[in-house]
């Protein structure tokens, strides 16, 4: 057996808000919405793969004022350096602050949406670094620069290794 991780539903206060920040700002397209059963709370699907019908989907039925409270984060993975820095810039545009973090085998940022639910949107560096691992990185780096950084500031880790040379099996290899 093998389990594909498909979506996540968060339950939420604001669709429309929500929905501005998820289509607008993270590039996300609405494939369906509708209430979930008659006079129900409307639920709107989210994806940005052609494989899912939604990756995302939120349900207006939080009452609540609190920040989230149970959900950590959930992260996005990006093709390219240069979609991390598009990233950035939709955020800056939209007066999100970020916290660019970097993972060793990530070049990271981390924000929240309107609603304070946690999110990471990150591209793989060419490298397999040990983990729990963070570090500040500065987000004004070009590509050559970033990966100049990670490598001189992870090098040091117990493991460090090109991707393809990893013997974990729970490496991403591209
Ligand atoms: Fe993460």
């Amino acid at each position: 057996m093998q389990l594909s991780w498909s979506h996540v539903v968060l339950n939420v206060r604001d669709t429309e808000k929500i929905l501005d920040f998820y289509t607008e700002t993270l590039g996300f397209s609405v494939s369906e919405r509708g209430p979930l059963a008659e006079n129900g709370p409307e639920i709107v699907f989210l994806s940005q793969d052609a494989d899912e019908h939604h990756q995302l989907a939120v349900v207006n039925t939080r009452k609540d004022e609190d920040p989230s409270n149970s959900l950590n984060h959930l992260a996005f993975r990006v093709g390219s350096f240069d979609e991390v820095k598009t990233v950035k810039e939709k955020l800056e545009a939209a007066d999100t602050k970020y916290r660019p973090l970097s993972h060793g085998n990530t070049l990271s940022l981390y924000f929240a949406d309107p609603e304070g639910n946690g999110l990471e949107v990150f591209w793989d560096t060419p490298w397999h670094v040990s983990q729990p691992e963070g570090a500040i990185w500065d987000a004004n780096l070009d590509e050559e620069q970033a990966l100049a950084w990670v490598e001189e500031t992870f090098k040091q880790r117990p493991v460090f290794v090109k991707r393809e040379d990893a013997d974990s099996e729970f490496v991403n290899r591209p």
